[in-house]
């Protein structure tokens, strides 16, 4: 008797959810769901209802994240939109899933030909919409919204090939970001024996996977076991992809979006902003082909692009201008004759599956006597490296989107055949150098013996050396440098910072560049000199300033820059009349141009590196007053895992360096993160941080700012910054952002990662800023550390300022 009030209780409670708030996560077949009624999945994860995306008057049932209800991650209708809001999701007689319009006209329909009366409709917590049979509990499922991916590939979902059906499910982009009905991007598997992913724009590849080797597509890094299962099921029956987070507190996604990305956005449950894992942007050479036929990809060389060994470019001319795209031609034609021998290309992805021939059952013995054979084989490679290797696969014709890679992640090896005439030409040319080698034995020991008395000479007067052996870099001779800066001539100078001095040079080409000389008596920036070299030599990201090249020559010392004609962003915003020529507009690309760069920096490139000296004479702007962040002289490069370092030598510049730093040493990517809202803060006030004033108050600018904004007074923040009044909430966003960074508790600051994310969306919520760090320090810091001034020429092409600790 007792049971009976709690289950009506259950019903009644469940009916005014599912009536009531819409909060159900089933439909059953007398029920509807119109504009404002949402089902809600039993784990709160996900809420399905109608939608309309931007500023599309069209509507659309689709599945969303109930915490992001921006982030529509399945759409029912894409292809046929309701034209308003008036539209009932119903279970129809025969039990489809239906989309009734306002004069009840099917617009959709889930259309299974497994349906039957009186079927359910239920929102998993996987974000699966699916239709069952009654009281059926199994995961039979009539119908599911899995079976149907829109552009996002949930975890528990399959994209891939359905081989007894000839089925191939695949992701497509929306067409734009107000209308998703399918665009031109698809990401799907394409199966020509061997899988592998591609991303099309249209029928124009644009990325490419590489092909599985049994153990990881060939293209892509091992798999990170620790945060997904990936299932790879590639069999006689059906051949598909899925990941599931192997832990509950991930959740993730992979997304097409229409510009032609993909991307794998991550976020821990519980925050606030999703962060992007992976882009298929990861790195240029990522782009399909992007070397041309026959050339090879590598992505720590500058230039990036080489031909194969064996190879030269098609046309020189176009190649030295890094015009890859007709690519390589062989030196000396195969001719098919006997002597031919396969040249082995080790770390790479293999070349797109255009031409070849497959066999899996061979073994790793007779795939290379079957290249031999066939005259048109042009390289071989095993298809499956588990084991030892096995199968054979045979490209014939060119071999295109080739990348090699640096880590030892990869084993996947390529054989390249080469004519009888190439190996002649590299075992003469062997003789030859076997022979002036021997023949200079003797001299080389001899002066090798003069030169290590000199080196041991110059090693006592300068106390170091350099050791350019790791230096991969155009190198530019004194020469061609003295003569484009006019011999250093002080008209050309502009810039001076703790370690040299920068001219302005023109090459011979008409090319500007920026010529950062090293002060012959700083020995001490030897070693920065030298992280600078090999760590920007290494970086390429449109939002940083990009090195040239070096002159080692002698005792100088000196790194060739790109030229930014409107100098850096501090001689715009600080000075009265030019400040007015930065719009809003104009700011927040810099802005955001220096998260992405940041957040390149931190995370993206191969390298993990803390700038440690982020401040406005840091950020150039180049003709368009596009930001680049320059001056990594101070920037350390720190291993996979390590988060934080601590250092006995404190270097930056005051009003930048977060209190962790300043205090203790310690230095971490939250270190930049608060010179990063420093930075945002001086950009929306036109103030510096250190050295202001305020009437009302004793703190700095981070002080000022916070108080200000808990007073709900952050508008008064802002400098009068023209064409400002349409995007009042961009501003104050900022600022938020901003006061976020500048926290005084590293762990409280966001991730550049989070910065780009808040920046970029306008309805997120954001968390409340905690007190800012140096809120109340302020006197006892200023006054008691000893700084090296910033050179009264702050609008200098490249500084380095430094300062030590005590
Ligand atoms: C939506 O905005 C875009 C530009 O932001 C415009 O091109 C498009 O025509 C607009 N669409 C509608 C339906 O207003
Ligand atoms: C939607 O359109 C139909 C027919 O055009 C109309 O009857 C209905 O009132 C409209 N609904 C809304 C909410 O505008
Ligand atoms: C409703 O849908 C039917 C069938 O698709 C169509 O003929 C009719 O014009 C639609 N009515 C409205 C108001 O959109
Ligand atoms: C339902 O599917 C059948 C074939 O499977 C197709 O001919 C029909 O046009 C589809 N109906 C709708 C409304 O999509
Ligand atoms: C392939 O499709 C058939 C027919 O719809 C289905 O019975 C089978 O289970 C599917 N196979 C896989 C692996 O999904
Ligand atoms: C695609 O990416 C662009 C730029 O990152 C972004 O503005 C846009 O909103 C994205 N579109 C979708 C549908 O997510
Ligand atoms: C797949 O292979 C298995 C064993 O290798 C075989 O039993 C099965 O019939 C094959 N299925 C198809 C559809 O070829
Ligand atoms: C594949 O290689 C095996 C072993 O060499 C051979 O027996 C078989 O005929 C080959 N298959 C094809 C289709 O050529
Ligand atoms: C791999 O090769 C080695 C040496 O040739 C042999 O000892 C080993 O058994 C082979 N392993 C497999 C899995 O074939």
């Amino acid at each position: 008797m007792e049971i009976f009030p709690a289950l009506f209780f259950q019903i009644l409670l469940l009916y005014l959810l599912s009536g009531f708030c819409s909060a159900a996560d089933t439909l059953s077949s007398s029920m509807t769901i119109s504009y404002g009624e949402t089902l809600v999945s039993s784990g709160q994860c996900f809420e399905l209802g109608f939608f309309s995306p931007g500023n599309s008057s069209k509507w659309y049932i689709g599945i969303w994240y109930k915490e992001f209800p921006e982030i529509v991650v399945w759409v029912a209708n894409r292809d046929h939109p309701l034209r308003n809001s008036s539209g009932v999701l119903t279970i129809g007689p025969d039990g489809d899933l239906v989309l009734l319009n306002a004069t009840t006209g099917v617009v959709w329909s889930s259309n299974s030909s497994r349906t039957e009366p009186g079927s359910a409709a239920q929102l998993l917590e996987s974000g699966n919409l699916v239709l069952k049979r009654k009281d059926d509990t199994t995961e039979s499922y009539i119908w599911q919204s899995f079976d149907f991916p829109s552009d996002t590939l949930l975890p528990g979902m399959k994209i891939g090939w359905n081989l007894s059906t000839g089925v191939n499910r695949y992701l497509t982009s929306w067409k734009d970001e107000n209308d998703p009905s399918p665009g031109d991007i698809t990401y799907r598997i394409d199966n020509p024996g061997m899988p592998q992913f591609v991303l099309r724009r249209g029928s124009e590849k644009i990325y490419r996977s590489g092909p599985w080797n049994g153990i990881r597509f060939s293209g892509i890094g091992l798999p990170l076991k620790t945060i997904f299962k990936y299932n790879h099921v590639f069999n006689n029956e059906s051949l598909y992809y899925m990941n599931e987070a192997s832990d509950n507190s991930i959740i993730t996604r992979l997304t097409v979006n229409q510009s032609g990305l993909l991307q794998r956005f991550v976020l821990n449950k519980g925050d606030f902003s999703w962060t992007t894992m992976y882009s298929s942007q990861y790195d240029q050479c990522e782009e399909y082909g992007v070397c041309g036929a026959n050339g090879i990809c590598k992505i720590s060389k500058r230039p990036i692009c080489e031909c194969l060994d064996g190879f030269v470019p098609k046309s020189r001319r176009e190649w030295d201008v890094h015009d890859w795209s007709n690519g390589c031609v062989r030196r000396n034609p195969l001719d098919c004759q006997q002597g031919e021998q396969f040249l082995k290309v080790a770390r790479v992805k293999l070349p797109d599956l255009l031409e070849f021939y497959l066999n899996k059952s061979m073994s790793i013995h007779e795939c290379q006597p079957a290249c031999f054979k066939n005259c048109y084989c042009n390289a071989y490679a095993y298809s499956d490296i588990r084991g030892n290797g096995s199968g054979c696969l045979m490209w014939f014709g060119n071999l295109i989107d080739i990348r090699e890679f640096s880590q030892e992640n990869s084993q996947q090896d390529i054989y390249v055949r080469m004519p009888a005439s190439e190996i002649y030409h590299k075992k003469k040319t062997r003789h030859k150098l076997i022979f002036v080698v021997s023949s200079l034995l003797f001299g080389i020991l001899f002066f090798g013996f003069l030169i290590w008395c000199l080196i041991q000479r110059r090693k006592r007067k300068r106390g170091s050396e350099t050791n350019d052996k790791d230096i991969e870099l155009p190198r530019f001779d004194l020469i061609t440098i003295t003569n484009a800066t006019n011999n250093f001539s002080s008209t050309n100078m502009i810039g001076e910072g703790g370690f040299g001095i920068v001219y302005k040079g023109t090459l011979s080409t008409g090319q500007e560049v920026a010529v950062k000389r090293l002060s012959k008596n700083s020995g001490q920036g030897l070693q920065e000199f030298k992280n600078e070299v090999i760590l920007i030599a290494k970086l390429q990201h449109r939002n940083l300033v990009r090195l040239l090249g070096c002159c080692l020559e002698g005792d100088e010392r000196m790194l060739i820059y790109e030229y930014m004609p409107n100098k850096s962003l501090d001689y715009f915003i600080f000075d009265q009349n030019r400040k007015a020529l930065l719009t809003w507009k104009k700011r927040f690309e810099i802005i955001m141009g220096i998260s992405r760069g940041l957040l390149y920096l931190h995370r993206d490139s191969r390298l993990r590196i803390i700038h440690r000296d982020l401040k406005t004479s840091n950020i150039l702007l180049d003709s368009d007053l596009n930001a680049k962040i320059s001056d990594f002289g101070l920037a350390r490069s720190f291993g996979g895992d390590q988060t934080e370092i601590n250092t006995k030598r404190v270097v930056g510049t005051h009003g930048y360096m977060s209190p962790e730093y300043v205090v203790d040493g310690q230095f971490s990517v939250k270190s930049d993160v608060f010179s990063f809202g420093v930075l945002l803060l001086e950009i929306v006030s036109n103030r510096k941080n250190r050295r202001f004033h305020h009437p009302e108050h004793d703190h700095n600018l981070l002080g000022h700012a916070w108080l200000f904004f808990t007073e709900g007074r952050a508008w008064e923040i802002v400098d009068d910054i023209s064409e400002l009044s349409p995007v009042e909430s961009e501003v104050l966003r900022c600022i938020h952002v901003g006061l976020l960074c500048v926290q005084k508790l590293p762990h409280d600051r966001p991730t550049m990662a989070s910065v780009v994310v808040m920046l970029d969306n306008k309805g997120m919520a954001l968390p409340r800023p905690k007190e800012p760090g140096f809120f109340v320090e302020r006197s006892c810091i200023e006054a008691d550390m000893s700084t090296s001034e910033e050179s009264g020429l702050t609008h200098n092409v490249v500084t380095m300022s430094e300062l030590e600790a005590r």
